[in-house]
């Protein structure tokens, strides 16, 4: 690519890559303005899309938007350019959260790169119970370094830690759906029939686990016709944790880019991967799920992988509502 412009149809095909990313309650808080002057993408966080009660600090919201950035990296490589991305790149405007530089032309096609953009369109977040088929130990340590890639740890639990974590996310999931707050708020994100484009269809929820074992976010807690009939989940799920070693918005944001690094590697595998946030939601539940024997390290969400159907699609809001005028 010689040209280091960028037409309306690249930006397009940026911001629709990015906006493809998971984000929690499928909020998608971030928005997207082109600097033409210095073919820079920049991408900011929409408030007023964020989930209070699940996320009073706004660590959620950062996720969401740093594996946003992860695409939006991904997709301008497989466009032939080279990214430069800065974090939180001006200390006096916090929800500049990040700015990603598009002039350069790559110096030659980054390997893998072809895979993880073909994975954005495909990635769904799954709840349903998957077959109990371990994933490979190769497929999981491409997932380890795909989250190091990001400055970010990926640590497998054993059994007994699995079981622990399980434990602190059915704590959390206990207070989700008893709290006032917490449970409408979750709730307002859930839609039937006509839906808007941000939110979760009930189609895309699954059915809680028979054993109670695997405690899935109960989103539709207070509407108990649309529960679906419990069905019987893997009795040895697969658990992820990742880890950021210290817990700044720029270590959300990194922890982000290293979620959808490692969605997007698993996607490619077949791998599919559910998204259990519970117990990151309340303050002392987060704090207990660090494992005090690998030192320290926050704990920014837990992934649950395995194989099983595909998830449904989630709908997204149009490319001309979430890019703002240059
Ligand atoms: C920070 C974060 C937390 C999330 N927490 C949960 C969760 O606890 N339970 C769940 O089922 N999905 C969770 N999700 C997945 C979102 O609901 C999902 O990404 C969104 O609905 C869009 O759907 P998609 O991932 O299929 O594109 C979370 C996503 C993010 C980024």
């Amino acid at each position: 690519m010689s040209t280091r412009a960028l037409d309306a149809a690249t930006v397009e095909e940026l911001v629709s890559a990015a906006a493809a990313a998971p984000s929690i309650h499928n909020s998608q808080p971030w928005r997207f303005r082109l600097r033409p002057d210095t073919s820079t993408l920049e991408v900011r966080a929409d408030r007023s899309r964020s989930v209070p009660a699940a996320d009073p600090q706004g660590r959620a919201l950062h996720l969401s938007v740093g594996a946003a950035v992860l695409n939006l990296r991904v997709a301008a490589r497989h466009l032939g350019r080279a990214p430069e991305v800065r974090l939180l790149p001006d200390p006096a405007e916090p929800d500049l959260l990040a700015a990603v530089g598009l002039a350069a032309p790559a110096a030659a096609p980054a390997p893998g790169t072809e895979r993880l953009y073909e994975a954005i369109p495909r990635r769904h977040s799954s709840r349903a119970p998957f077959t109990g088929e371990p994933v490979p130990p190769a497929v999981l340590d491409e997932l380890v370094e795909a989250a190091r890639a990001e400055d970010a740890t990926l640590r497998l639990p054993d059994h007994e830690e699995t079981a622990r974590l399980l434990e602190l996310t059915a704590e959390a999931e206990r207070r989700n759906v008893t709290d006032d707050a917490q449970r409408g708020e979750s709730r307002s994100w859930i839609h039937t029939g006509e839906t808007p484009p941000f939110g979760i269809p009930v189609d895309a929820l699954g059915p809680q686990d028979q054993a109670g074992r695997l405690p899935m976010r109960d989103f539709s807690a207070i509407h108990a016709a649309e529960h679906r009939a419990p069905a019987p989940f893997e009795a040895e799920p697969r658990l992820a944790v990742l880890t950021t070693e210290h817990d700044t918005p720029a270590d959300w944001l990194r922890a982000g880019l290293a979620l959808e690094h490692v969605l997007l590697a698993a996607t490619v595998h077949g791998v599919r991967a559910s998204l259990l946030h519970q117990a990151m939601e309340w303050p002392y539940l987060r704090w207990e799920a660090r494992d005090p024997h690998q030192g320290p390290g926050y704990v920014q969400i837990l992934i649950r992988l395995g194989y099983g159907p595909e998830g449904a699609a989630t709908p997204r809001l149009p490319v001309g509502e979430v890019l703002d005028p240059s």
